[in-house]
């Protein structure tokens, strides 16, 4: 059952049961950079240390409510600071999504992974005086060591010229003939599918084009191709994604055509509606119980799910 909740993220997450939700994935707005026009609204802190306390705050709630072996998928951006304060000088990028990651870490998350997502379709930034910014950050946080997470979802294909690069020079007398570094030059190179397919173990750059905006849309939107692989390997069918900072709704959309329940979270009544609408055009993946179900009891389950109206909290 997927639910929507108008209100603020650390307020309303308190009214969400402990240890009920699989993972999160989320992209909360940027330290300075977008004024979403309501009280309450995060971003909008006179140092960056005062927004990284708020996002802590709702970390802390998002940590109780996931399973134990849940994970967190955070997508953050760096920002300039545009005055001095305390040991930043105006001009100097503050080092934000690491400001985030340590203070997250020292509230217990495990750090595992800091994937860069490229953004293939950047546009060049106006500053002539440092290169222009394509990439942000998805850190990959989980709440115990162990923890769920679908390694295949993230696999990729093995590029010709890698392959070619392994194979190529390898004397017979060497001793890294069928090896490389140790490792089996097979299992190096990854497994071949049932289709064929030589893949290898997903890597942490993602190159994904960002969404045009189109007039009417959130502005800051994350793509369905870069939320897609983060609620494969961290959830199975039918288990339940957060999403506390859920804008134009693109985690319910995708969890939804992937077969996951999810929970929304905004400040922002009209996001949300607007969210709603675009996920009841999304055609939901039955999963394996719901079609045994259907099979058995056609009246019943014949409607499709819709999540709840949005309601405030708090
Ligand atoms: C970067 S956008 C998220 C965009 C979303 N990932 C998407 O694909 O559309 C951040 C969202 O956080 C919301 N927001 C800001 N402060 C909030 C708060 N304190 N609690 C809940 N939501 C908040 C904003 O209204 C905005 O929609």
């Amino acid at each position: 059952m997927s639910e929507l909740y108008c209100g603020d993220a650390a307020q309303v997450l308190q009214s969400i049961p402990r240890r009920s939700v699989q993972m999160c994935v989320t992209s909360p707005p940027y330290y300075g950079l977008r004024d979403y026009e309501k009280d309450g609204q995060i971003g909008r802190e006179s140092s960056p240390e005062a927004y990284i306390a708020n996002l802590v705050k709702v970390f802390d709630e998002v940590y109780r409510v996931l399973m134990d072996d849940g994970t967190l998928w955070l997508n953050i951006g760096d920002a300039y600071a545009h005055r001095p304060y305390a040991n930043v000088k105006r001009k100097d990028l503050i080092g934000i999504p690491w400001m985030l990651a340590f203070a997250l870490r020292e509230r217990g998350w495990y750090l595992r992974s800091d994937v860069i997502w490229r953004k293939t379709n950047a546009m060049p930034e106006g500053a002539k005086d440092r290169p222009s910014r394509c990439y942000e950050h998805i850190f990959l946080f989980a709440k115990s060591p162990r923890y769920y997470f679908d390694y295949h979802a993230l696999e990729q294909p093995v590029a010709a010229e890698t392959k070619a690069r392994y194979q190529r020079n390898r004397s017979e007398r060497s001793k890294y003939f069928a090896s490389s570094y140790g490792q089996g030059l097979e299992k190096h190179l990854g497994q071949v599918t049932e289709e064929g397919r030589q893949v290898c173990r997903g890597k942490d750059v993602w190159d994904i084009s960002t969404n045009a905006y189109r007039m009417g849309e959130h502005f800051a939107m994350f793509p369905e191709k870069l939320v897609e692989p983060c609620i494969l390997a961290g959830s199975k069918e039918g288990d339940t994604v957060l999403d506390p900072f859920f804008g134009s709704g693109t985690t319910g959309a995708v969890a939804k055509r992937l077969g996951r329940s999810y929970i929304g979270i905004d400040l922002n009544p009209c996001y949300l509606e607007k969210a709603e609408m675009r996920i009841a055009l999304v055609k939901s993946k039955p999963s394996q119980e719901n079609a045994a179900e259907k099979l058995q009891k056609p009246q019943e389950n014949a409607a499709e799910e819709s999540p709840k109206r949005p309601r405030e909290v708090g």
